[in-house]
């Protein structure tokens, strides 16, 4: 009798064991963390905004990034020529109905004193801005900063005689 105990006993243990660890085996799947697959896509990481696209940088900023004659030429010839000709010649088709006339971009003499600065205003916000024809109209909702000064720096090109900065 007393040899045959420690036999059951073990076996109830043994049996309690496997139980145990079967139990476990099961329960543990239920709150295993998603695999990463299922998980919600990362969000992109952080991009710096593209110059070219924000509207409200200041312009001391964005001068950081040069200004681009060529691209500007492109945005010059959609946003520009329709009054100041298509080389400046203060010729373009809409030109002969505005009085006073659209400024000549290849007058150096005329064009040369003008600063950045200036130039930038009254493209962003218009002739009235700085007190010229309100037909001279504000291309801020248009152009972004960077974009303005590309148009300079392309109105920049047509001086005669050139400009020096
Ligand atoms: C709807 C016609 C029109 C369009 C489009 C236009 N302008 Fe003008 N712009 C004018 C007129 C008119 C004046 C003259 C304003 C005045 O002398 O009072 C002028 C004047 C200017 C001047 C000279 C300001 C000064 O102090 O004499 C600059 C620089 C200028 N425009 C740049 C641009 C640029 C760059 C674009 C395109 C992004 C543009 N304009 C688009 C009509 C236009």
């Amino acid at each position: 009798m007393s040899a045959i105990q420690p036999i059951i006993f073990s076996t109830a243990v043994g049996t309690a064991l496997a139980l145990f660890a079967f139990g476990c085996g099961e329960s543990s799947d239920a709150p295993t963390p998603p695999k990463p697959a299922e998980r919600a896509p990362a969000p992109p990481p952080a991009q710096p905004p593209d110059p070219a696209n924000t509207l409200d940088t200041p312009s001391d900023e964005i001068a950081l990034v040069e200004a681009d004659a060529k691209a500007g030429e492109a945005d010059y010839q959609v946003y520009c020529a329709s009054c100041h000709g298509g080389a400046g010649a203060g010729d373009g088709p809409v030109a002969q109905a505005l009085n006073p006339k659209p400024a000549r971009h290849d007058d150096g003499a005329y064009m040369n004193p003008l600063t950045d600065d200036y130039l930038f205003k009254v493209i962003k916000f218009g002739g009235a801005s700085v007190g010229k024809s309100p037909m001279m109209a504000p291309l801020g909702s248009s152009l972004s900063d960077q974009r303005i000064h590309n148009v300079i720096a392309f109105i920049r090109t047509l001086a005669d005689p050139p400009y020096q900065p």
